[in-house]
């Protein structure tokens, strides 16, 4: 936990941005997978983390803009709870850690959102991702569940991403904890790579990693020999000499801010011409998207650009045709790129996207577009110093993908479907690091984790 200065800053600024009313922040509650008594590991919600850096399930936030007073309401355990979970502290005394002098009663926290209801002041929320927190919000509040969305509170919603999508010091130096772990999870992987293991050996060992760290993984390992499905959690493949590796990992740090790194391996330990001629165009493509990356830059202008490097890249090498530009503009490009270039990185792996991508990643500068490819833009607006966000680049061969706008002939004039054919089988490759964008440019976080040919040919090879 930060010291309880670092919480009750942030409760002020929040208060100085919000006009009246109340602010309810729920905490999550633990999760069964089959029984009540046998739940999945506890996961806190981030707003309510940011806010009351409390990891305990059942505890609600309240902060009244008017009186300026801030609550904590939860239940404190009974003799039969200590008797399987041990001494725990009181609500009052996990409050006094975050400096919050109120507390009570769960049960007080219904007739606290009445009592304001009856007086018809404002209770700013935020849209509950979780069921149970829907219907608790619904019950207390007197609403219809299936219309809780309608009555989430967008100054709330505007006000806490201003807050949270600057990073602090102490923040940054969560970060870079969570990628010291990734950095070890990485070592070992390559250290441990050969052909003929299965992919769940490595996850194995690289959540191992994250284990004896005392850590969580920051989202499910996506560890790949067919790195072209983006987001692939099968991993039962026999990894054989010749296959391309994607590895799209995170773990989370002691406060709980995750890391999200991606590397792509030749499991022979020697990358083919082919692969290497591949894997240059998106390290290219990454290296120059880092290069690009400053305050009052789009993000939406530097995917652009990425894509044309991707572009170019294909086109030498005769996959693609044509202007490199016009393909960009025309959409073509994501066929091989159809994702957003990154997202922003902070307490969730893709901070804040329970609030919906738009409210985050975009602005009034900048909407979503309707293009195949670019409508996938997680963060498209420009940058601001103290953003942390990835840098993801990828060129995938999804044959899926490809019969479909081959069958319907799309973007004809700007790719070679004849030589395409040549890298049906050829799987995906991904380049990620995780990044913070400062006055002057920006600056990569963590260890640096090898990612040239070179490198990491000396490496597994
Ligand atoms: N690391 C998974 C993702 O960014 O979607
Ligand atoms: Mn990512």
């Amino acid at each position: 936990m930060f010291s309880a200065d670092t919480y009750m800053k942030r409760r002020e600024l929040l208060q100085e941005k919000l006009s009246s009313g109340l602010v309810l922040l729920p905490g999550n509650g633990e999760t069964p997978m089959n029984y009540p008594a046998n739940p999945y590991f506890f996961c806190q919600d981030s707003t309510f983390l940011y806010f009351f850096g409390i990891n305990k399930p059942d505890l609600y936030g309240v902060i009244d803009l008017d009186s300026g007073v801030d609550s904590l309401f939860g239940t404190d355990l009974t003799i039969d709870d200590v008797i399987w979970m041990g001494t725990q502290p009181s609500v009052k005394e996990l409050a006094e850690k975050v400096g919050v002098n109120d507390t009570g009663e769960l049960s007080e926290l219904s007739k606290t959102l009445s009592r304001a209801q009856k007086e018809n002041r404002k209770i700013h929320f935020l849209a509950p991702y979780r069921t149970e927190t829907l219907l608790k919000l619904a019950d207390w509040l007197c609403l219809d569940y299936k219309n809780i969305n309608g009555s989430t509170s967008v100054e709330l919603i505007e006000s806490i991403v201003t807050l949270r999508s600057r990073k602090s010091a102490e923040e940054l130096a969560q970060i870079e904890a969570a990628l010291a772990i990734s950095a070890n999870m990485y070592n070992q992987a390559m250290r441990a790579l050969k052909p003929g293991i299965v992919e769940s050996e490595l996850v194995g060992l690289m959540e191992g990693v994250v284990g004896a760290n005392n850590s969580h993984i920051s989202f499910p390992t996506i560890l790949s020999v067919h790195g072209e499905i983006l987001h692939n959690h099968f991993h039962g493949n026999i990894m054989n000499a010749g296959d391309l590796l994607v590895i799209d990992s995170g773990a989370k740090s002691p406060e709980h801010y995750a890391s999200d790194i991606t590397r792509t391996l030749p499991v022979s330990g020697t990358f083919s011409i082919k692969q290497k001629e591949i894997y240059q165009i998106v390290l290219d493509a990454q290296m120059s998207a880092i290069d690009a990356i400053k305050p009052g830059a789009t993000y939406r202008s530097i995917h652009l650009f990425v894509s044309e490097t991707i572009a170019k890249g294909l086109t030498a090498l005769g996959i693609m045709k044509g202007d490199p530009r016009e393909a960009v503009r025309a959409g073509a490009h994501a066929l091989f790129f159809p994702h957003g270039l990154g997202h922003m990185l902070g307490l969730d792996v893709h901070d804040m996207e329970n609030f919906g991508e738009n409210y985050v990643g975009y602005d009034k500068g900048v909407t979503r577009s309707e293009q195949f490819g670019l409508a996938y833009l997680r963060l498209a607006r420009a940058l601001e110093t103290g953003f942390v966000l990835t840098v993801e680049p990828g060129i995938y061969f999804i044959p899926a993908l490809i019969d479909k706008w081959e069958q319907e002939k799309k973007h004809t004039q700007f790719i070679q479907y004849e030589k395409l054919r040549e890298y049906r089988d050829f799987g995906g490759i991904r380049i990620e690091d995780d990044l913070v964008v400062t006055e002057s440019g920006s600056r990569v976080l963590g260890t640096p984790i090898p990612k040239t040919i070179e490198e990491l040919e000396n490496i597994l090879g």
